[in-house]
């Protein structure tokens, strides 16, 4: 972990900047064999997919577009709701389109259960999920990504685009956030 300003604040470090860059070329190789042939929109949704974005894209070796959307699944707390709302919407009209949506993190799945069936019923022609991370004991929406970076136990990460109010997304590891930043709110 290269940010010593906040080494106190993290506990250990569960995927490094290399496994993920690493893991994200493989999986771009999946999706350019996969979708041969075939144009493909990558959707991200903002604020924690940036930085799987950033390298995945630019990992592949064909030309995608890329669209954003924001929606707001849960605040600055530790509980998912399965409450969505677009905070933001696409600007591409995804009708007759392949989409690939682009996640940071399945925690619960429940955001990208309820995206899925939203941009589905746009009239898109597939809907498959990238995701760099999932806590699998965490999940319990009917989700399974189609192309997964890592599987990681059920702590309160942050790095590589997760945060804690806001903060740790620009860290390029994903870390394990000390008990003790958010019990104290600091
Ligand atoms: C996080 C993450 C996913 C979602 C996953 O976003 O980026 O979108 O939660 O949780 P789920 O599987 O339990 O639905 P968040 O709402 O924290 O917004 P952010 O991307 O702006 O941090």
């Amino acid at each position: 972990m290269r940010y010593t300003d906040v080494s106190d604040q993290l506990d250990e470090v569960l995927v490094t900047e290399e496994q993920l860059l690493a893991r994200l070329e493989e999986l771009a190789r999946e999706v350019e064999r996969d979708y041969a042939g075939t144009e493909v929109l990558l959707v991200g949704v903002l604020k924690g997919a940036v930085m799987v974005m950033a390298d995945f894209s630019r990992a592949l070796r064909d030309s995608v577009q890329m669209d954003w959307m924001a929606v707001s699944s849960y605040g600055n707390g530790t509980q998912s709701t399965g409450v969505v709302r677009i905070l933001k919407d696409l600007d591409t009209d995804i009708n007759g389109r392949h989409v690939l949506l682009v996640e940071d993190i399945i925690d619960t799945g429940l955001t990208l259960s309820w995206l899925r069936e939203n941009l589905m019923s746009r009239g898109a022609l597939s809907v498959k999920i990238l995701a760099a991370l999932r806590k699998p004991d965490a999940v319990v929406a009917d989700i399974v990504p189609d192309y997964l970076g890592f599987d990681i136990p059920n702590k309160f990460v942050v790095g590589y685009g997760l945060d804690y109010a806001e903060r740790f997304r620009h860290l390029r590891d994903v870390a394990v956030l000390s008990p003790h930043v958010y019990a104290k709110g600091e």
